[in-house]
């Protein structure tokens, strides 16, 4: 599906973007090894969650959907069984690096498969850590594991690992390992990353302890099924703040935001850029910090982002591009080069179609270099089959003189299903 974008001078309104992807993977996951009922409000009915929700059915789990509301039916610790099928994770790398860590510790053995996005996408970082702890995968190429591959399940024992790479997904694996495994399981961050799976699982009972970098898992003999409501995701909410800064002629408001401090990386560059931001009732829902940010158009000057930044914004560095395409100056990121190992290599992608608007952007080894104030004029563009691709284009489109199309725009479902109307909307 091609999409047709054309040029805004204004854009008003309030916009409430689905909920927050990481959480409600993480609803459905740890819901099914709770014992009761999860029932989680504003769930994102994108289709990498719908992936999760298809894995955990073929694992024994009653998860029933009525509109945003899930309704996990979670079986205890000890309660998914052996599934007669493949499980498939589409696109969703959460999916996968996840459930390896959980299906590690059962007793049966799993099949996992995705797409042909996914298939690329390294394994061996969940793998390295998770056979220390006793963990047995199969695969064609056991050195450099990718899907599919095979799961034996196993008794695991816990160790202390210090992560080669600022991972959420990997520390996740290992902390839901560690759930099951014997002794206390410690995790050593480089930096600081996303803590949804540590709120989350201390809400529905865990023992999960966290001093600076350093994680604490102890084993505990069951999780409780609760009430989830999930923030709106901050990663969606991030193209209505570049458009709203951006856009001369803007206010936006974007209501009930996750705003989790290891999330917000994107307020506070935008912010250093000069951005014309607000944030207001904050409160804290389910252990997770939420508000209200209001958007209003600003003059960007460029910046630096970079260090321990890089993982409070990793997926929103696409559109953070955009921005600084706007700004006065130049920006430079860079400590980025997990940018390479996303749905696309994002580093590459990003660069190669901003040029195409005219835009004066350069690769780096580990990031991009922008040059802000050359205007952008509408162009084609490819998508790669990345929904933060083609969002992230989207919003250039809007920005850039004439008309702009953006090919294969339906990948944005897999975060966003109704991205393209929402921006219409405004
Ligand atoms: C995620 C962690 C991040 C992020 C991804 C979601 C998660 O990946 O890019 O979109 O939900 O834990 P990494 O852990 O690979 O950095």
């Amino acid at each position: 599906m091609d999409i047709v974008i054309k040029q805004k001078n204004s854009l008003h309104g309030s916009v409430t973007v689905p909920g927050d992807k990481s959480i409600s993977h993480r609803s459905v996951m740890f819901g099914a090894i709770a014992k009761g009922i999860t029932e989680v409000h504003g769930f994102l009915l994108g289709e990498d969650c719908l992936s999760t929700i298809s894995c955990f059915r073929k694992l024994g789990i009653t998860i029933e959907l009525q509109g945003e509301t899930v309704f996990v039916h979670g079986k205890g610790l000890h309660g998914l069984s052996a599934p007669t099928e493949v499980l498939d994770v589409g696109n969703s790398g959460t999916t996968l690096r996840l459930m390896s860590g959980l299906l590690a510790a059962q007793p049966f053995t799993s099949q996992l498969t995705g797409d042909a996005s996914i298939q690329k996408r390294p394994m061996n970082r969940v793998a390295v850590c998770l056979r220390q702890m006793g963990a047995s995968f199969e695969c064609a190429d056991e050195d450099n594991l990718h899907a599919p591959f095979t799961i034996h399940g196993k008794k695991l024992k816990a160790i202390e690992y210090t992560l080669p790479v600022a991972s959420a997904q990997v520390k996740s694996a290992l902390l839901l390992a560690g759930l099951y495994a014997e002794g206390e399981t410690v995790v050593i961050e480089p930096e600081p990353t996303r803590n949804h799976t540590e709120i989350m699982l201390n809400y529905m009972g865990a023992d999960i302890t966290t001093n600076g970098t350093t994680i604490h898992c102890r084993p505990i003999s069951q999780l409780y099924g609760k009430r989830i409501d999930v923030p709106a995701d901050i990663s969606s909410a991030a193209y209505f703040m570049v458009a709203g800064c951006v856009c001369q002629n803007a206010e936006i408001l974007l209501k009930n935001v996750g705003i989790n401090p290891t999330r917000s990386g994107i307020i506070d560059v935008l912010l250093a850029m000069g951005a014309d931001i607000t944030i207001q009732n904050q409160q804290t829902v389910c252990g997770e910090l939420v508000g209200d940010i209001l958007v209003r158009s600003s003059g960007l000057s460029g910046t630096v982002v970079e260090g321990s930044l890089i993982p409070r914004l990793i997926d929103e560095i696409p559109i953070l591009a955009v921005a600084a395409c706007f700004a006065k100056g130049t920006t430079v990121i860079r400590d980025a080069a997990e940018l390479k190992v996303k749905e696309s290599n994002r580093i590459h992608t990003v660069v190669t179609e901003l040029k195409k608007f005219g835009a004066s952007i350069e690769e780096t080894e580990d990031g991009m270099m922008i040059h802000g104030g050359n205007p952008l004029t509408g162009c084609t563009v490819e998508t790669y089959h990345d929904h933060r691709i083609a969002m992230a284009m989207a919003v250039a489109g809007i920005m850039a003189d004439g008309e702009t199309i953006i090919t294969n725009a339906q990948c944005a479902n897999i975060s966003y299903p109704a991205f393209y109307e929402s921006l219409l909307q405004l």
